[in-house]
């Protein structure tokens, strides 16, 4: 039996087979019935190695079917083999890690307590929202960067005087570092968001884009608000093209179609979450991760 299982959840079928190419482990696959009340009836097709197995699986929507999952065959994988590291690609609840308004329940402590109580001893998360989520879990964890597998694609571009933006604060460091792996200048806007409706403005009043070709550089993107008010305001400062470069490409109901309305060139994420903007691969990233 091989000494390394790659257990791959069905969020992460693609990118846990070419993980276990690239570090020799025996992929094993699960297979799952839904019953009609929803409940997932998780099969896994294949031996464990009873050393160390690796469950690859991102928590996107449906997160809570997909959480469960990933519990479930952490779980399994405990019966077997005696180190379990947990890959989640795409972390949900990332962005609830405090306490933003009085009573609410931080969600990445509850996940903190289930992924230890599953039997996981290690986490490895990628581009997570913020480093304060992993600090509700009391096992080894890890955040690994996707930053140099996506400047490695926009170096392929043909790009005209091209500008690292981020759509806020929150975002400078990342948008620094990836400007930093480009040899590029980079920006931070000012954006604000109304915790209570969810809707943002850009406050920012001008910036020095015109005729340039920008990339805007984000972790994730949900409805795909904060891109679009960032293209819409950039925009009208003149700028050139506008790409998205991100991490993790939710883009919730017609947020793909809102974004390129509002005048974005490409979308451009990784296979954190698989679909059609998914175009940069990141398993040997999270191949040196594990090794
Ligand atoms: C927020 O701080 C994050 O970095 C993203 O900008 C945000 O979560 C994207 O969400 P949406 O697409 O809904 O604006």
């Amino acid at each position: 039996m091989n000494k390394l299982s790659v257990i791959a959840g069905k969020s992460s079928e693609d990118l846990a087979r070419k993980l276990s190419k690239k570090i020799k482990a025996n992929l094993v696959k699960s297979q799952i019935r839904v019953f009609a009340d929803g409940e997932s009836k998780i099969t896994l097709k294949g031996n464990l190695s009873k050393k160390r197995s690796i469950v690859v699986q991102s928590i996107y929507p449906p997160v809570d079917t997909n959480l469960i999952r990933a519990l479930s065959l952490i779980s399994k994988a405990k019966e077997t083999s005696s180190e379990v590291i947990a890959v989640i690609p795409y972390m949900g609840y990332a962005r609830q890690d405090k306490e933003f308004l009085p009573g609410e329940i931080v969600t990445m402590k509850v996940l903190g307590k289930l992924f230890k109580g599953a039997g996981a001893s290690k986490i490895i998360v990628v581009d997570i929202h913020s480093m304060i989520g992993l600090k509700h879990f009391k096992i080894k964890s890890k955040n690994v960067t996707t930053i140099p597998d996506l400047v490695k694609y926009f170096k392929k571009l043909s790009l005209k005087n091209p500008l690292i933006v981020s759509p806020d604060q929150g975002g400078k460091e990342r948008a620094k570092e990836f400007a930093k792996e480009f040899a590029l200048e980079y920006i931070a806007l000012e954006k604000k968001r109304d915790r209570k409706t969810g809707k943002v403005q850009i406050k920012t009043k001008n910036v020095e884009v015109v005729n340039r070709d920008l990339i805007l550089v984000d972790d994730m993107i949900s409805t795909g608000g904060s891109i679009i008010k960032a293209t819409q305001f950039l925009k009208k400062q003149k700028c050139k093209r506008v790409f998205v470069a991100c991490t993790h490409a939710l883009l919730m109901n017609d947020a793909e179609k809102r974004i390129k309305k509002a005048g974005v060139t490409k979308i451009v994420s990784t296979n954190t979450i698989p679909g059609k903007t998914s175009i940069v691969d990141i398993s040997n990233t999270i191949a040196k991760a594990i090794m």
